[in-house]
């Protein structure tokens, strides 16, 4: 249970996690007292004392509490939850009640609520429902923030600032009269001149010249394809223009307080509108929301990527996650309940890939609303429940791990990521549907950990000199200067693993002309004449015995030694797999997605090949390192039901129990070990 009498305001020395991680990892939480009656409050805090919550994010969708009216301000609720906080101990990440306008905005202001791609008006009654672009929302939001901002900055509870939250999740892209005006601004800034913009779109394909700006519109639905220069660039704008909302609000804040500022990112597979990378650097604190999805063949593995994601945004320094689920959530189509054990499975995770904190939505489970059967940490059954004890579980495991705050993971291989080259390969008039990028992606992530290699995801803008092994998935497309760096890595002595749909087109979204892989063509010695998606279900043979899918292409080497061959499928007799020795390292190109077992093997060779240590491995087990300076961990998670035994010396961080040599994990369970130095 935590102390009452040590609240003392926080220094915000070192990193801001650093701060809030001196007697644990982070347990915090969503608190939405405002749905609840004023006694239910105080049960709240003993509550939250017991499970050992430390953070409480409230006045996340807060405006219509605090400003009810038009000119109506009413703080007094909040007052007294921040002190009722404050006095047991527990800290506040504060936010801006920016989320979702009130009633009265939206009624006074209907030209802010946000417009389809089909043109049609969105109306209120949902939560987001306004125009990212909208200087009237603008107006409104940064007054709300100044006057929380000012009346909370010196409140001695106030750990950080949550700006809005999750911000694009429903509204990233608008398309209305406010959406086309700021869309031409952004495009100016970017071109400078309408010439300029024609050359950039390739509008003289299909009559699309333009001759004035105000001809210019958001890509709102067309009778056919639209014009794919016009798609990707609205997409840098919307992301821009959220990443705007985010920095008018955190400017505001930072005009008043000191306290760190962040807001919650959405690294999931179902939300691809907003380039983090671009985000990255404005955020005092990384703090992403996750949830499993159980529309995905394997969200385990979606989950460790998402992490790894996520610690690649933090530049590989700790982060936070900002949401998470104890159980169901309600927005899947079947909202599974966790499993037995998987709800700490889960945690523990995130904390191996880097989180210095979990927190949840929410506190207590709605009685009402729209989330009224998503769970939380207090069930709606109350305390003597499954769920409640596993809740305390979680909250006890995140204390006694307090040794491993600010510690890293370290990783010798990377994957690249990039929103662009996801925005530019998803959009309309591609070769194949089947070519999706988070599916290739996700695949050599999979690849990886099948392998025992703990990998970084990283921007394709990220410095490699650090890595050995560089797998770059569907790089659709790429600049110049990131094609340079990653052959220049090559040449210094690493090994690239480059895949079908990488290095296709430039920054514009035009095709790198003379055969493909286009930006990567020389590296890799090769020439692609033509590609040859395979079709839906069909499987291709190599000539080592191993198969493929999606993908085949019609290529030949130049300056390349052939790894394998098609023996079928519409490339049969041509290479399939490639491999160039330029300089001290080496370019392999996969022109099919191997299958699973393939694909490890390939990048457990490729490892073994570039001298990788790696994590002992075994069938559905999560190994993770991570280390300090002077101190390093071995995290098992075990996804099966069977015990295994994972070889580890040292100490166990929970209990204390020395391990000498094997580490035994029963099905379901998790361990964490203090290496052995
Ligand atoms: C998001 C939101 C929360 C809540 C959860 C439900 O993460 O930020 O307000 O809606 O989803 O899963």
């Amino acid at each position: 249970m935590l102390a009452v009498d040590h609240l003392a305001p926080l220094t915000h020395e070192g990193t801001p996690l650093d701060a809030l991680t001196r007697e644990g990892l982070v347990f915090g939480c969503d608190y939405n007292p405002e749905q609840w009656d004023r006694a239910v409050w105080d049960e709240d805090m003993r509550l939250m004392r017991e499970a050992g919550v430390g953070l409480v994010a409230v006045n996340i969708f807060g405006w219509s509490w605090i400003n009810p009216d038009r000119g109506v301000w009413d703080f007094a609720e909040l007052d007294e939850v921040i002190d009722l906080a404050h006095s047991h101990g527990i800290r506040v990440n504060l936010g801006t009640a920016t989320a979702s306008p009130a009633p009265w905005v939206t009624t006074r202001h209907p030209e802010i609520l946000p417009v389809a791609e089909d043109g049609t008006r969105r109306f209120p009654g949902g939560r987001q429902g306004y125009c990212p672009s909208s200087p009237v929302f603008r107006a409104y939001a940064a007054e709300l923030s100044r006057r929380v901002v000012e009346r909370y900055a010196d409140h001695p509870a106030l750990a950080m600032w949550h700006v809005s939250n999750e911000l694009g999740c429903h509204n990233a892209l608008c398309y209305c009269d406010a959406s086309a005006v700021a869309f031409r601004e952004w495009l100016r800034a970017r071109y400078g001149s309408i010439a300029e913009l024609n050359t950039a779109w390739g509008t003289s394909f299909w009559s699309q010249r333009y001759s004035a700006w105000d001809q210019i519109l958001p890509p709102l639905a067309a009778l056919s394809l639209r014009n794919p220069g016009q798609l990707l660039d609205f997409q840098r704008f919307s992301s821009d223009q959220q990443l705007e909302l985010y920095r008018a609000e955190a400017r505001i804040v930072r005009a008043h307080s000191t306290a760190p500022v962040t807001t919650n990112f959405m690294v999931t597979a179902h939300i691809r509108a907003l380039d983090y990378f671009s985000w990255a650097g404005e955020m005092d604190v990384i703090a992403n929301d996750h949830y499993l999805d159980r529309r995905l063949p394997d969200p385990i593995a979606e989950l460790s990527f998402a992490a790894d994601l996520t610690r690649g945004l933090a530049a590989g320094t700790p982060w936070l996650l900002m949401e998470t689920s104890t159980g169901a959530v309600n927005w899947q189509p079947h909202n599974l309940a966790k499993g037995e054990g998987e709800l700490l499975r889960n945690v523990v995770s995130h904390v191996a890939r880097g989180a210095d904190g979990i927190c949840f939505f929410q506190w207590r489970a709605s009685a009402q609303g729209a989330e009224k059967f998503h769970s939380a940490l207090l069930p709606h059954a109350g305390t003597d429940t499954a769920q409640w004890r596993s809740v305390l579980e979680v909250g006890r495991t995140l204390r006694a791990l307090q040794p491993l705050a600010g510690t890293r993971v370290a990783s010798d291989a990377a994957v690249l990521f990039d929103w662009e080259s996801w925005w530019s390969l998803e959009n309309e008039g591609r070769p194949s549907d089947d070519v999706r990028y988070l599916d290739q992606v996700h695949a050599a992530h999979a690849a990886l950990a099948a392998a025992g290699v703990s990998t970084d995801v990283v921007s394709a803008r990220a410095d490699l000199s650090a890595y050995r092994l560089v797998v770059v998935p569907a790089l659709h497309l790429v600049r110049d200067a990131d094609a340079d760096r990653i052959a220049r890595f090559v040449e210094a002595g690493g090994t690239a693993i480059i895949t079908f749909a990488s290095g296709i087109v430039d920054e514009q979204d035009r095709v790198r002309l003379g055969g493909y892989p286009g930006a990567f063509r020389d590296l890799l010695g090769i020439v692609s004449e033509e590609f040859a998606p395979l079709g839906p279900g069909q499987s291709v043979t190599l000539d080592d015995g191993t198969t493929g899918t999606v993908w085949s292409e019609r290529l030949r080497t130049v300056d390349a030694e052939v790894a394998a061959r098609f023996i079928d499928g519409p490339a049969a007799g041509l290479p399939a797999r490639t491999r160039r020795t330029v300089g001290a390292g080496t370019a392999w190109y996969l022109a099919t997605l191997p299958d699973a077992s393939a694909y490890r093997d390939l990048l457990s060779d490729a490892a073994e090949a570039a001298g990788i240590r790696r994590n002992p491995v075994a069938p559905g087990v999560e190994v993770v390192r991570r280390a300090g300076s002077d101190r390093s961990f071995i995290f098992i998670v075990n996804h099966t039901t069977d015990t295994v035994e994972i070889a580890a010396h040292g100490r166990d961080a929970i209990t204390g129990v020395a391990i000498d040599g094997t580490a035994v994990v029963a099905g379901g369970a998790v361990r964490i070990i203090e290496e052995a130095s």
